[in-house]
Formats: C-alpha cells, structure tokens, sequence
C-alpha cells in the first residue's frame, strides 16, 4: 500500500493581488511502514502539502491516491472523503485548541462517532485510544480538557485522532511550544503510536535534531517544490544545499564532521547523537584499548538512552 502524489499544485487567492503559488509539481510515493520526516523554510509548502493527504484541501490539479482512495480534481466525482479521514488522522499545530467537548471521554469519542460506529466501539476505542497516549482513563474520563495540564491536553488531543484508528498518522509540529521535557514525552509517544496504532507516521518538524531520532526518510521542501527525498543517513551529506535554503544540520553531523577535521576517525554515517556516540566509543577502543578489546563485543549491541543520566545500557546482543 501506499500513497502516492503526481504533480501536485496548489495556489491560495487565484486570480487576485494576494495569489501564492504554494506546490509546484510536487511528486512523492510514501510506502506503507515509512517514518517520514517533512522539513523546509517556513512557508515552503509542507502544511499545505499534508492537508491535502486528508482532503482538507480540494485538489486543483494532479492527482492523488491514499492506499486505495483516489482523489480527484474532477468536480463532478467526489472523492471518499469520510473513508479518507478515518484512513489519514491528521493532528494539527497546537492541536489542544480545538478541544471543544465539557469531558475529555466526549472530545476523544468525537472522531469515532463520525466515522458512524456504534457505541460499544466508539467506548471501547476511546478507553484504548487515551490509555495509548499515556493517560489513566479513570482518572481523566470526567474531567474538562481546560483544566489540564498543556502537555495532557496535546496528549487527549492526539488520542481522539488515535481513536479512529487511522492507517497513517501526520503530525505538524507536534512539539511546537512544549518544554525539554513535554518535548521528550510526545517523540516517545509518536514511536509508540507508531508500533501500536498507525504503521505510517508523517511528522513535520523545524528541529532536525528531534526528526533524526526517528525518521527513516526525510523529505524536504523548498518554495513549493521537494528539494530533497532521501534517507536520513544521505540527506546529510548535502549539508551546503540544505544551508543555502535556511536548514540547519544536526548538532551530531556538525560535531561529527569537527572531530573528523581535528583527525578523530569516526565511521559510518553520523546523524543522531546516538550515531556519534557509538561512533566515540569505536573510536576510543581502537585508539586506546585496541589490543584488549574483545574481538566479539559487538558496539551495536549498545544503546544510549540520551535521557537517562546513567546514559549507557547494554543491548541484548553479545558483548
Ligand atoms: N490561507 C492562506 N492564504 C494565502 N496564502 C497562504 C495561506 N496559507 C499559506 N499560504 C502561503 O502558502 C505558502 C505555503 O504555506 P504553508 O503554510 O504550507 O508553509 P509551511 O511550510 O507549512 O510553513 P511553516 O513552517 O511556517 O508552517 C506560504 O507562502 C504561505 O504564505
Ligand atoms: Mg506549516
């Protein structure tokens, strides 16, 4: 399954003083299973580009196909709207300022309804969708979203998108406003929705450091059109072009390419801090402890959790 874009354009005010020419030609395949991450200048065309993945937008031309919806700008036809939103959940910037309902239980199970499932679902599905977010369904159920906290509020809005169970899941700045540790919350939580709920997760994001923890590919936008559609690892290398067009690089690949400059020799491709870290401690061994190391240790087998002070824990493989 996937979805897949051809020449996708989209102007805003057509024909007036105001018109803004906001995709040009944008074509893109996104498979089933993909962790993508869309970055670009602000007004390069990525919020306009994920709203039309849920029909917010009407086609103006070229076409689009969602898993097996087609979209069409065809007046006449329509397209499957109602199958496409519970196909594509889209959570928007701030999402907790559209939280309306006087309980949270009636806000998450406002989608679900929607979509004309009965009630036995629709409760079933709510229970699910705010224990998946990380919330006590008894505790939270009754209570007003305005009385909680901005972090359970982004988290109740999440879950009522979760809650129609959609296939791909888009999130446009998802950490926007939170503090270092709500930040940290919502990156493990969108790891886990995507495990648990929604195999394909489109995150839209200013912060390449955040996007380099999870993304399996990154697409980039520039003035309307995809300057750059690759693997995290690859996207990197073009760090020039991507500074030339306002994108800054991860704080790894900057340090990485430093210690390469001062003679560290660091392999492999570096783009999370992770990545370097790893990178460190191959580095350190060669250089230092070379002869007693053992052959078998085996470095992947390490994993760094960047929150935890103790900072390194030893993987299941053997070391
Ligand atoms: N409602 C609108 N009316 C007119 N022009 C608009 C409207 N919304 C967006 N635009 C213009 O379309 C272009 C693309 O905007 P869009 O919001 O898609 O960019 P973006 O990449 O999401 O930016 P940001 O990073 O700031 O969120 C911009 O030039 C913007 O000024
Ligand atoms: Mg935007």
């Amino acid at each position: 399954m996937q979805i897949v874009v051809k020449d996708l354009n989209y102007t805003y005010s057509a024909r007036t003083p105001f018109e803004r020419h906001a995709l040009k030609g944008v074509n893109l395949t996104i498979n089933e299973g993909d962790f993508l991450g869309i970055i670009g200048h602000t007004g390069s065309g990525k919020s306009t580009f994920i709203m039309h993945l849920n029909g917010l937008f009407k086609l103006q031309s070229g076409e689009i196909d969602v898993f097996d919806i087609k979209l069409v700008p065809d007046k006449k036809k329509k397209s499957d709207l109602r199958r496409l939103r519970g196909t594509v959940g889209m959570v928007f910037q701030y999402p907790e300022y559209q939280l309306f309902e006087d309980t949270v239980e009636k806000d998450v199970a406002f989608g679900p309804k929607n979509m004309g499932l009965d009630a036995d679902e629709v409760s079933k599905r709510v229970k699910r969708a705010i224990e998946l977010v990380g919330l006590d369904y008894e505790d939270i159920k009754d209570r007003a979203p305005f009385e909680l906290s901005g972090g359970q509020k982004r988290r109740v809005a999440i879950a009522g998108i979760i809650a129609m169970q959609p296939k791909v899941l888009i999130l446009d700045e998802p950490t926007a406003g939170l503090d270092p540790y709500g930040k940290e919350q919502i990156l493990s939580l969108i790891t886990h929705l995507k495990k648990e709920c929604s195999p394909t997760v489109i995150v839209i994001s200013h912060d390449v450091d955040e996007i380099t923890r999870f993304a399996n590919r990154i697409i980039v936008f520039n003035n309307g059109k995809v300057m750059f559609d690759l693997p995290m690892n690859e996207l990197f290398r073009h760090a020039d072009e991507l500074h030339a067009v306002g994108l800054e690089i991860p704080k790894a690949v900057r340090i990485a390419q430093k210690l390469r400059e001062r003679g560290v020799q660091l392999e492999g491709d570096i783009v999370s801090l992770n990545d370097l870290l790893h990178a460190i401690v191959v580095a350190y061994n060669k250089k230092h402890i070379d002869e007693t190391v053992d052959e078998n240790l085996n470095f992947s087998a390490f994993e760094f959790d960047l929150n935890d002070s103790s900072t390194c824990k030893k993987g299941e493989g053997k070391a």
